[in-house]
């Protein structure tokens, strides 16, 4: 069968026999829904900030209610946008492979919204509130300027992964597990700049498995790939998808 667009017959011969397909997703699938990347300059009274800087327990013991200011404006920014063609298509490759799993560093809830089921959540979920002192889930409570647990007082913190802290256990098990047994490792939307995640593609090539980088700039990892899709995911995605659909 010939190249569907950009999509090499190699590649399309590996996805239409892989046994297992794992993908990972960073903050440039939900840039086509209207979601500002994590590296992108912040917007509007953010702009003096730098993510990494709010994004920290250090940055929320020193000012919980900035913090929480910072990540309702994420939550406003995200809850006023949809799932785009990338997020549908990652749902409904579930569908049509024998394993697969994604695995997103993205915290934006956009892939369940589009369908997507079991996702690991590497980073967390914006749309939960953790207890600070007991790790609790709870659900988001927007109504106070720093929510507290009903259980032991403490302050509640957005339930997403701070710079400098561990990756849920749960979560690394999976996904570490999802790429030694993947047969293609799709990374999609995502500087590789951050880890573990990014040494995600590093472990499923050590397991033979066929890596693919999607993004319209190649990262500075492009060449550790094997095939390097220089295109946005909203488009890439459902090109992979109709190679795949009977
Ligand atoms: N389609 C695919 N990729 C895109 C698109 C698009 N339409 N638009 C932008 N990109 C790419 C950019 O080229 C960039 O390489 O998405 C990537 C986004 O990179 P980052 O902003 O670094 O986001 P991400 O890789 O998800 O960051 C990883 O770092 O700071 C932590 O917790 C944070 O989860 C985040 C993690």
């Amino acid at each position: 069968m010939g190249d569907s667009c950009n999509i090499p017959d190699a590649l399309a011969a590996a996805l239409r026999d892989a046994r297992h397909v794992c993908v990972l997703t960073g903050a440039g699938v939900s840039a086509e829904s209207g979601v500002p990347t994590f590296r992108e300059a912040q917007e509007g009274l953010w702009a003096k900030y730098r993510a990494e800087d709010l994004a920290t327990p250090e940055a929320f013991l020193a000012d919980p209610a900035l913090i929480w200011r910072w990540y309702r404006w994420r939550r406003g920014v995200v809850a006023d946008v949809e799932p785009n063609p990338g997020h549908y298509a990652i749902a409904a490759l579930a569908d049509l492979v024998p394993r697969f799993t994604l695995v997103t560093q993205n915290v934006d809830d956009l892939h369940r919204r589009a369908g997507s089921r079991d996702v690991v959540e590497f980073h967390g979920n914006l749309f939960e509130d953790h207890c600070f002192a007991e790790g609790t889930v709870h659900v988001a409570d927007d109504s106070h300027d720093i929510p507290t647990c009903p259980q032991c007082g403490a302050n509640l913190r957005p339930g997403v992964v701070w710079f400098g802290e561990a990756i849920p256990e749960q979560a690394l098990e999976k996904a570490c597990a999802a790429a030694a047994d993947c047969d293609v490792f799709l990374s999609v939307g995502t500087s590789s700049l951050v880890y573990p995640a990014a040494g995600l593609a590093d472990l499923a090539q050590q397991n033979d498995a066929v890596t693919v980088e999607i993004n319209p700039n190649p990262t500075m990892h492009a060449e550790r790939f094997d095939f390097a899709l220089a295109g946005n995911s909203a488009t890439v995605l459902p090109e992979l998808l109709e190679l795949l659909s009977p």
